[in-house]
């Protein structure tokens, strides 16, 4: 079983060090926001962002079962509101679009906002720091957001960012996609850091 939200814990684990500090914009039930604060280290911090209040006291809880409630800022804001509660630079962003799972369905993610919240992610980015969204196309909003992320993400300046796109091709029904976001690290002779290339 290959698991889409797996692969992005890959991706960020391996851009994340003991001390940075990560995003968690779209909290949930804070699977992603523990993961976080797990890889941050007691050094670090988590900033997790949410509309929903209940989603953010599902994961508070969470993490204090797991006692790292001390490592995460919740806020319950939009992420696209990000730079309001955000100045330093941050290793790692992670987006799970659509609804709570076992939430209210017509609660959900939407370009709208995503996209913003995308571009000021890329600002708050630190040189070699990764983000990851989890696109689901299966509902209609999510279709329309899906293609609009893509669209986007396609578009970024390739000497500045590496894109990728993980899809699982023989999966029945519309199953979930995996972009990630590498920002490159620029070397002082203006060349690029040794393994970031498009
Ligand atoms: C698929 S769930 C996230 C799952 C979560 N990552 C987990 O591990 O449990 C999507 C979440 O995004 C939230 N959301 C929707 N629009 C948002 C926005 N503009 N800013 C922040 N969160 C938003 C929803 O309330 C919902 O809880």
């Amino acid at each position: 079983m290959i698991r889409i939200t797996e692969l992005a814990h890959e991706q960020v684990a391996r851009a994340l060090s003991s001390g940075d500090l990560a995003v968690d914009a779209t909290a949930g039930k804070g699977r992603d926001t523990l993961f976080l604060a797990q890889q941050v280290g007691p050094g670090g911090r988590v900033y997790a962002f949410d509309i929903q209040r209940g989603a953010l006291e599902k994961t508070a809880s969470l993490l204090a079962r797991h006692g790292l409630r001390e490592r995460v800022m919740l806020i319950n804001d939009g992420h696209e509101g990000m730079s309001k509660h955000i100045a330093e630079p941050i290793g790692a962003v992670m987006f799970n679009l659509g609804y709570l799972p076992g939430g209210d369905p017509n609660i959900v993610t939407d370009l709208e906002t995503t996209l913003p919240a995308l571009e000021a992610s890329l600002r708050l980015l630190r040189p070699g720091g990764v983000i990851t969204l989890v696109l689901y196309g299966g509902h209609a909003r999510g279709a329309a957001e899906k293609a609009a992320v893509l669209d986007y993400c396609a578009g970024l300046e390739g000497s500045a960012y590496g894109v990728v796109q993980i899809r699982l091709l023989n999966c029945v029904g519309v199953p979930p996609e995996l972009v990630v976001v590498k920002k490159f690290r620029k070397q002082p002779s203006g060349g690029l850091a040794e393994g970031d290339n498009c």
